[in-house]
């Protein structure tokens, strides 16, 4: 149809990053901080990194710190293994947990505003499922920045990248990655403010590009987290894991879903239901309002079914009450001054005098690319795709399980991106510069189609349409006759998709064009959340099933899913780690498939 696309440019670095959030930042600059000579090019669809997800994390970044009496790391890695449902990888645990007081350390050597008590030490609050002694009593362990920790991050990290020499791309997403003789090789770039496709050959490749919230209608995360790097993965032939596994915060703010986080919980505050009744007590009588967020988020969708919430005039949608009128003027005004001034900006209410509305909002995706303990990427448990690793939320190493507590994705995200960067530095002791044959065939031949399309369908509509079905179908409580329509409405938008006509046929800044390429990759990562929870016929952690209300050991086992065709979702099995339990050691029992009780 006379679209005759082209690779523009050709560049070759050492490490292509592609994702600049937190987990990219930390793994170019550990990598620069060890080889300074390193040529490292950090790929950002955002403006500037600063506008990446990690930005908007609020609440905290949980570490046990080694000088505290009371708090131990065993401690924390049995709170992630129940926090999630007893499907996290125990090497994985072991390894991030141990990792965790050194990156606070990282992060305030280089700056970052950790705020401080009275006596001149790091302040930390309390998040849900966070205890110690093994659920006995209640930790605190999360470090933060008043409620704007991701900020602080990413101040910390993007400035360490770009003071080492970091080159940023901005505007850009990876549409393929490269691979030869079974190595990754790069990837294939669209910047979509110049219009232009890049050939990136890279010695390695470290895909950080975040989440994929925006499969839902009702979210907390960036407009821009579209699965991009999920829907690459499965388009190279290579699977993905666990995709059901998607976390619903329990409180986003009603309407647009944004986060108001944990820690208005932690601070005191109360969820209540329309009688002011505060629920939680019911649902989990000994963590309440801080129970880990499953566990609330599904006893505000009870409170809601069962006729106790409460009908916003203006979005027509229900929700319940987060009280936090008894906190001091110092808890509003300093620590949690931010999220009180969301609740001014998009509900028009002051959280000193008034109630504010909050309900169940997608959050998190546990699942993702699998990896290794190193970041490496995997097909299966015992092969990994030299050159590639993965980290961040676009990956599943699997520390979270099938629920994650808050504040163990910031960890998480530092952690592994140390520890990535530093396989990637003796994987570049042999990696060398590739140019495979046919490369960007499939991007070109992709973006081609997407401008010949002709017909009357909307990309926007389809995108809207789907989110909605997600949020009903696949949302926090399923069953198998609504996710089979899931499916069947999946296939229906695929099929329009392929109607969408782009209005303006030009490659720069076409936001129509970026969108469609994000309608494929989201109907993609939705397609396999939606046969992966059908598969699933259990409930573990987040994946809550109405018609298997039980955890069921048949399913004590990490999903990989793989879809080379539209709607052929194919499974197989990789084991759980259980190395903290096998170790055999006075701790081993707390590591079984253990009830889970709060
Ligand atoms: O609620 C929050 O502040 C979110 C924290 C997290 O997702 O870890």
């Amino acid at each position: 149809m006379g679209h005759h696309l082209t690779i523009h440019a050709t560049r070759q670095c050492d490490v292509l990053i592609i994702g600049a959030g937190g987990a990219g930042l930390r793994c170019a600059v550990h990598l620069l901080e060890k080889r300074p000579d390193l040529k490292i090019l950090a790929v950002t669809k955002v403006a500037h990194p600063q506008k990446s997800h990690t930005s908007t994390a609020q609440g905290g970044l949980a570490a046990v710190d080694p000088r505290d009496k009371t708090d131990k790391p065993i401690y924390h890695m049995f709170d992630t293994w129940k926090g999630g449902d007893c499907t996290s990888d125990q090497d994985v645990v072991k390894r991030i947990v141990e990792g965790g007081w050194e990156e606070i350390q990282w992060l305030e050597r280089r700056g970052m505003h950790l705020s401080r008590n009275d006596e001149g030490n790091i302040s930390k609050r309390q998040f849900g499922g966070h205890t110690i002694e093994f659920g006995k009593g209640d930790s605190f362990r999360a470090v933060f920045e008043a409620d704007r920790t991701g900020k602080g991050i990413m101040d910390t990290a993007w400035g360490e990248a770009l003071k080492r020499g970091t080159v940023f791309l901005n505007f850009s997403v990876a549409t393929e990655i490269l691979f030869q003789e079974g190595a990754c090789a790069g990837a294939v770039l669209f910047n979509f403010k110049d219009g232009e496709f890049t050939k990136v050959l890279a010695k390695t490749t470290v895909l950080a590009t975040g989440g994929s919230g925006q499969v839902y209608r009702i979210t907390t995360n960036c407009r821009g987290n579209t699965g991009d790097g999920l829907a690459v993965i499965l388009r190279a032939g290579l699977p993905i894991m666990d995709a059901e596994a998607v976390q619903f915060h329990p409180t986003g703010i009603v309407g647009p879903g944004i986060l108001a986080s944990e820690a208005l919980r932690s601070e005191g505050g109360i969820l209540r239901n329309k009688d002011l009744e505060p629920f939680m007590e019911r649902y989990a009588p000994k963590m309440k309002d801080l129970a880990p967020r499953d566990i609330v988020a599904r006893s505000i969708e009870t409170e809601i079914r069962e006729g106790r919430g409460i009908m916003n005039p203006d979005h027509q949608i229900e929700h319940v009450w987060i009280d936090l009128r008894h906190l001091s003027a110092y808890v509003h005004e300093v620590k949690l001054k931010e999220v009180a001034s969301f609740f001014k900006t998009y509900t028009n209410l002051d959280s000193r005098t008034q109630l504010c509305p909050v309900r169940p909002s997608n959050h998190y995706h546990m699942g993702g690319i699998p990896t290794n303990a190193d970041g490496a990427v995997q097909r299966s448990a015992e092969e990994i795709i030299p050159g590639l690793f993965a980290i961040g939320e676009c990956a599943c190493a699997s520390f979270h399980g099938f629920n994650r507590l808050g504040t163990n994705s910031l960890l998480e995200l530092l952690v592994m991106g140390k520890a990535a960067g530093e396989c990637v530095l003796s994987y570049l002791k042999d990696g060398r510069i590739a140019d495979p044959a046919g490369a960007g065939e499939q991007t070109l031949s992709r973006f081609s189609g997407y401008l010949a399309a002709r017909g009357t369908e909307n990309t926007g509509k389809i995108r809207l349409e789907m989110r909605d079905m997600m949020t009903k179908k696949v949302g926090v409580f399923r069953n198998e006759r609504d996710m089979r329509e899931a499916v069947a409405a999946l296939e229906e938008y695929r099929r329009r998709s392929a109607g969408a006509a782009i209005a303006t046929q030009g490659l720069r800044t076409n936001q129509e064009l970026l969108e469609r390429w994000e309608l494929d990759n989201l109907l993609d990562v939705a397609m396999v959340i939606a046969q992966g929870a059908i598969m699933r016929q259990e409930s573990r952690g987040a994946h809550f099933r109405e018609d298997f209300p039980e955890r069921s050991d048949a399913f004590q086992f990490h999903n990989i899913e793989s879809m080379t065709e539209f709607g052929k979702v194919l499974f197989a099995r990789r084991p759980v780690d259980m190395s903290l339990q096998t170790a055999g050691d006075a701790h081993s029992d707390h590591f079984k498939v253990i009830p889970r009780k709060y």
